[in-house]
C-alpha cells in the first residue's frame, strides 16, 4: 500500500535533505523518523504539521494521507474494504439521512406502477372502477385506455382482459407504460449494477449540466439535480449497450425516484419557495413486466379513436384548463432530452408539445367526435362534478348537460358517483366533490 511515510520520503528525497537533517530542524527522534518513512508506524498530528511546514507542502492534503492510512490499515475484511468505504462516504455525506437510504438498499423493493404524484391519477379509485365495469358490461375482451395517465386503469385491465390499448399524448408518460408494461429483454442485475453506479455518486464530483444549471435550487436541490442531469446523459450515452426495455426501465426508474424528492405539491406549475433539504437519490428499479398483450401508443385521442377497434373505451380526459403537457413539463424535457432554452420562474420552454383541446373551450366539440368516432360496445368515461366550484382554472371544461346529450345518442347511459377529494394546490375550497363514471352501452 502506498502510505503516507512513502509520501514523506518521496517528498523529503525530492526536496534533496538527508534524514539527518530533517531530524534536526523538526526536532523528531532519527528512530521514529525512519519508521515513519518505513511505514512501520503513523506520524502524531504535531509531527505530521511540523513535517508540512518544514518542507513547505499543504497540510491539509498531508492530514487526509494520514486519515485515510488509518482507514485502510482498519479493515478486518479486506476483501470489501471498496464496499465498505463507499458506504462510509454516504454516511458522511448525508448523517441523519442516511437512514432511509439504507432501508431502501436493504428493501430492494422495486417501485410499484402507483406509487407516482399525477393530476387526475384513479390509483385510488381503481377497485371501484374495475367492479362497477365487471358488473355492468359482457363479453369485453379487449380494452382501451385512451388517457392513460398515470395507467393505474391499464394495470388493472391487463389483470382482466385479453388485450388492453394504452395511450396518452405525453412522451413521459408512454416511456413509463414501456418501462412497466411493453414485451422485451432486460437484465436486472445488469440495470441494478448501473443503479448501484449511480446511487455512489459523489456530487462533488459531477460537473454542472442541463439540469443543474436550469432546476438545480428551485425543483431539486441543486447537488441532486446535478446527480439527476449527469444520470440522464450516462443513460443517454450508454443507449447503444442497452435495450429498448432496458433504456426505457432506466428513464422511468428515474422518473420515478425523483418525483418523490421533487420539491413540489405534485407537479412541475411551481416549485415551494423554501431552502430545499438536502437529501440522498437513492434510486431504486421500477417493477418492470413483459406482458404481451398491452399495445401502447402516444397519439391525440382522438386521432386513435378512428383507427381504433375496442370492445370497451375508457375515456378519462383532462377535466379543465390545466395543461398536463405543462404541469409536467420538467419530465417531457428531461425524457426528450434535447436541452431546449428555458424561462420563467417554472422553467418551461418556449414550445411545449402535447397540447390537449380537453383544456380548451373546444373541449365539448372535442368530446362528441371523439364518441362519434369510436369503434366499441362501451364507452366508460371518467368527469368529475367540478362544474364551476373551483377556482377559474379547475372548472370542469365540459358540461353536464353536454356529457348527456352527447351519450345518450349514442346508447343507453348510466351515471354513479362517488365522492372524492379532488385535487387541488390549497388556492381553492372545494367541497363536495364527487368522482364520476358515465357508462354508456353503445346501441346496435
Ligand atoms: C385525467 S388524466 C388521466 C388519469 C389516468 N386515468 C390515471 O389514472 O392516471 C388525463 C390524461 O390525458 C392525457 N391527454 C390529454 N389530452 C389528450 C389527448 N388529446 N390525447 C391523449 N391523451 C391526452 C394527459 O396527458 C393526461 O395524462
Amino acid at each position: 500500500m502506498y502510505t503516507i511515510g512513502h509520501i514523506l520520503k518521496e517528498i523529503r528525497e525530492e526536496s534533496g535533505y538527508p534524514l539527518q537533517e530533517v531530524q534536526q530542524q523538526v526536532d523528531i527522534d532519527l528512530t521514529q523518523l525512519s519508521k515513519i518513512e518505513n511505514g512501520k508506524r503513523l506520524p502524531t498530528t504535531e509531527q505530521l504539521l511540523k513535517l508540512a511546514k518544514f518542507y513547505n507542502y499543504d497540510e491539509k492534503s498531508l492530514i487526509i494521507q494520514k486519515e485515510s492510512d488509518k482507514i485502510a490499515y482498519s479493515f478486518e475484511y479486506p476483501e470489501i474494504a471498496v464496499e465498505t468505504l463507499q458506504v462510509a462516504e454516504a454516511k458522511v455525506m448525508y448523517g441523519k439521512q442516511y437512514l432511509p437510504m439504507f432501508q431502501n438498499a436493504i428493501y430492494r423493493k422495486p417501485i410499484s406502477l402507483e406509487s407516482r404524484r399525477y393530476i387526475g391519477s384513479k390509483a385510488k379509485l381503481t377497485d371501484w372502477i374495475m367492479d362497477l365495469i365487471d358488473s355492468e358490461t359482457k363479453n369485453v375482451n379487449t380494452f382501451a385506455d385512451i388517457f392513460a395517465g398515470t395507467a393505474s386503469v391499464s394495470n388493472q385491465a391487463i389483470l382482466r382482459y385479453n388485450k388492453v390499448i394504452i395511450n396518452d399524448i405525453l412522451h413521459s408518460n408512454n416511456i413509463i407504460y414501456k418501462g412497466f408494461f411493453e414485451a422485451g429483454k432486460w437484465n436486472e442485475s445488469k440495470l441494478n449494477n448501473i443503479i448501484t453506479r449511480y446511487n455512489t455518486l459523489n456530487p462533488d464530483n459531477l460537473e454542472e449540466n442541463y439540469f443543474s444549471k436550469n432546476f438545480g435550487g428551485k425543483f431539486y436541490e441543486h447537488n441532486i439535480a446535478k446527480t439527476i442531469g449527469y444520470i440522464r446523459q450516462d443513460i443517454e450515452d450508454r443507449k447503444s449497450k442497452l435495450t429498448e426495455k432496458e433504456y426505457s426501465i432506466l428513464l422511468a426508474t428515474l422518473i420515478y425516484n425523483i418525483d418523490k424528492i421533487a420539491n413540489t405539491v405534485g407537479h412541475f406549475d411551481a416549485y415551494i419557495k423554501k431552502p430545499i433539504k438536502p437529501q440522498p437519490l437513492h434510486l431504486r428499479l421500477i417493477n418492470a413486466q413483459d406482458f404481451d398483450n398491452v399495445e401502447i401508443y402516444r397519439e391525440d385521442a382522438n386521432k386513435l379513436a378512428k383507427k381504433l377497434k375496442s370492445d370497451l373505451v375508457y375515456i378519462d380526459p383532462p377535466y379543465n384548463s390545466r395543461q398536463y403537457c405543462s404541469a409536467y413539463h420538467l419530465l417531457e424535457n428531461l425524457v426528450l432530452w434535447k436541452k431546449p432554452e428555458l424561462k420563467g420562474v417554472a422553467m418551461k420552454p418556449a414550445i411545449i408539445d402535447g397540447k390537449s383541446e380537453y383544456c380548451t373551450n373546444d373541449a365539448t366539440t372535442t368530446f362528441e367526435n371523439l364518441v362519434n368516432n369510436l369503434n366499441t360496445h362501451y364507452i366508460v368515461l371518467s368527469y368529475n362534478n367540478m362544474a364551476n366550484k373551483g377556482n377559474c382554472r379547475s372548472n370542469a371544461k365540459i358540461k353536464d348537460e353536454d356529457i348527456h346529450r352527447i351519450l345518450s345518442k349514442k346508447g343507453e347511459l348510466k351515471v354513479f358517483s362517488r365522492p372524492y377529494k379532488a385535487f387541488s394546490t390549497g388556492k381553492s375550497n372545494i367541497e363536495n366533490n364527487e368522482e364520476r363514471i358515465f357508462l354508456c352501452k353503445i346501441k346496435i
